[in-house]
């Protein structure tokens, strides 16, 4: 369809001319600019990432923009302006924040996120809308960048924008984020073309662990193998990094949980394991978990640990994994 392509196109060069706005706003704008350098942010990595400043003002770029012989349908179409209730006029989507372009594999700037820089203001991040050329869970924020440095080795899935941008700036450049939705099947479809090693690293709060929780059973779905890096203390990679420095979060690297680790870990979690009624009831659910290995040497493996952390013998656990009838999904 020739007509939608066009439309495309026009949304494309829209957000390109939207991002310079809000780039060269970003250096006017003393606040905004200080903003990122506290947050260790420096300019190398706000050009690489393209990070702009969207003014506080209602129709900043939306003047900017019709000055540029685009139509008010054609900004609203790219999720840039919306219509006032009265009907009669149009404002900024964006104010005051922090805008991060989302790009595409192919280097279009497909959306924005937008940071609050006032802690007064919610939500802290706004998004685009879901527009013609942009739909959260087919893209992965920072993929365009990280796509030069994984050479099929490693890709971490981190939660928001500044984990991308901090692990980058701390020479950690193989990371991308799922846009704040849980991750989708499409998104881990779009990893699996690199080839590499997928880690994940969300926030270490109760929410970053149940994300996990999913994601490694959508990772697993797709056929992909995945690890977990923990940062403990209910940090984020961000915070984590600027704490402890990249040396540290390598070692967090290295020792990542496999999949079958940190689904243990989490079980273990429900049951208080120092009785015996949670001894058994633990081994029973992770016993069911195991029957899913097709492994004999990885099953063994992980047997004899929860035998060592039950006290139960190896060869009941064994049975157990074994002789059940298979209900479990
Ligand atoms: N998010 C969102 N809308 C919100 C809150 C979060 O879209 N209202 C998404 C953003 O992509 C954000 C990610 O979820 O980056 C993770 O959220 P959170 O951990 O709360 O934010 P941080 O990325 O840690 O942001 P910051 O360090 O700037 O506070
Ligand atoms: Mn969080
Ligand atoms: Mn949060
Ligand atoms: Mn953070
Ligand atoms: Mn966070």
């Amino acid at each position: 369809n020739i007509e939608l392509e066009k439309t495309k196109n026009r949304l494309y060069e829209i957000n390109r001319e939207a991002a310079i706005y809000f780039y060269k706003n970003l250096f006017n704008n003393g606040n905004a600019f200080k903003y990122l350098l506290n947050r260790g942010i420096n300019e190398e990595t706000i050009k690489k990432f393209g990070i702009g400043y969207s003014p506080d003002s209602w129709n900043g770029l939306l003047y900017y923009l019709k000055g540029k012989n685009y139509s008010e349908d054609e900004l609203e179409k790219a999720g840039l302006i919306i219509k006032h209730r009265d009907g009669t006029r149009y404002y900024d989507r964006f104010r005051n924040r922090i805008m991060f372009p989302i790009m595409s594999t192919n280097k279009k700037v497909i959306g924005f996120g937008g940071r609050t820089i006032d802690i007064n203001s919610q939500p802290k991040y706004l998004n685009s809308p879901e527009t013609l050329v942009f739909s959260k869970g087919i893209n992965l924020y920072g993929l365009n960048i990280a796509k030069e440095y994984i050479r099929g080795q490693k890709i971490i899935l981190v939660e928001g924008y500044m984990d991308v941008i901090s692990l980058y700036r701390n020479g950690i450049n193989y990371c991308v984020a799922s846009l704040g939705t849980a991750l989708t099947t499409n998104q881990v479809k779009l990893l699996k073309r690199y080839n590499a090693q997928v880690y994940t690293c969300y926030d270490c709060d109760e929410a970053g662990m149940k994300a996990t929780d999913k994601a490694l059973d959508i990772l697993k779905e797709e056929g992909i193998n995945p690890k977990v890096i923990m940062l403990g203390e209910g940090m984020d990679p961000d915070e984590y990094i600027k704490i402890y420095g990249s040396n540290e979060f390598k070692k967090r690297i290295d020792n990542a949980l496999s999949y079958m680790d940190f689904k243990i870990q989490r079980i273990k979690l429900k049951y208080n394991i120092s009785t015996t009624e949670g001894k058994i009831d633990f081994t029973k659910n992770i016993a069911k978990l195991l029957k899913q290995f097709k492994s004999p040497i990885e099953l063994d493996a992980y047997i004899k640990k929860v035998s060592e952390d039950t006290n139960i013998s190896i060869e009941a656990i064994k049975k157990e994994v074994f002789n059940k009838e298979d209900n479990s999904t």
